[in-house]
């Protein structure tokens, strides 16, 4: 079965056709900029061009970077505030004409390297970390997810975690790796406490530099990175609708 995917994240919405049996992606995938204001109605707009641009008249799946319920998303921390309580599925609906589903980012990333890439076969509890403009987080107990999970905003020396560890906050503040890394064991440290994961899988922009901060860490539970890299969020866009049934039953 082939879904279109897409990817609306704070700096560029992203789409490709995927198969969701393979999960892999069937074409090359297309970008657009995030507009400015991210609105519902500019990223819908944006969506549409995408699904033009791929002669798409199939399914549409969609990650969005903040809490999703029945295609309702709830939070906008890196988005427009015109997003909370807004009827997303049935706003790109309507535009595109295209029957879709919209889940949150981190738990799409989280569903492709879960089926197909670091996560895959892996039992017991395992939490996906997205480092980007902010921190996306996914949990799974043996391959189940449990949608929704915002550890990214839990608080950290006062502070919400993503503001303090997310890659944007690297660049901004331009901390070395070794730094940022600092930073991001004390999170992750938190987080086993709270956790106790079998696996961490650590996904998202910052992943393709793995091998500049995964050494510094010192948490003792297995970390690896993404093995799907900028494909996860297109590839689990596409699957979240399907595997979480949020709109209608299968
Ligand atoms: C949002 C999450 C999202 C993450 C990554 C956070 O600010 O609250 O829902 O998954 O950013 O985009």
């Amino acid at each position: 079965m082939h879904v279109l995917g897409i990817d609306i994240g704070g700096s560029g919405i992203k789409g490709a056709p995927v198969d969701i049996e393979a999960g892999s992606l069937l074409a090359e995938r297309y970008r657009l900029i995030t507009p400015d204001p991210s609105t519902p109605e500019a990223v819908a707009d944006c969506i549409d061009q995408i699904a033009k641009y791929f002669e798409w008249d199939g399914r549409i799946g969609c990650g969005y970077p903040g809490a999703v319920k029945n295609g309702v998303t709830l939070t906008a921390a890196n988005v427009d505030q015109g997003w909370i309580n807004c009827d997303a599925k049935s706003l790109i609906e309507q535009v595109t004409q295209c029957k879709t589903s919209v889940v949150n980012d981190a738990d799409a990333a989280g569903l492709a390297e879960i089926r197909f890439g670091a996560g895959r076969d892996v039992q017991g509890v395992v939490i996906m970390i997205t480092l980007g403009t902010g921190i996306g987080t996914a949990l799974f107990i043996d391959g189940h997810l449990l949608p929704n999970a915002e550890l990214g905003h839990l608080d950290i020396r006062g502070k919400d975690a993503e503001t303090r560890a997310s890659d944007r906050a690297r660049a901004k503040k331009n901390l070395s790796w070794r730094a940022w890394a600092k930073r991001l064991d004390e999170y992750f440290l938190y987080l086993e406490k709270l956790f106790w994961p079998d696996l961490i899988i650590v996904g998202g922009g910052a992943s393709k530099n793995h091998e500049k901060f995964i050494p510094y860490l010192t948490l003792h539970t297995p970390i690896v990175p993404a093995q799907m890299f900028n494909a996860a969020g297109i590839v689990g866009a596409a699957l979240g609708g399907m595997e979480m049934a949020v709109d209608e039953p299968k």
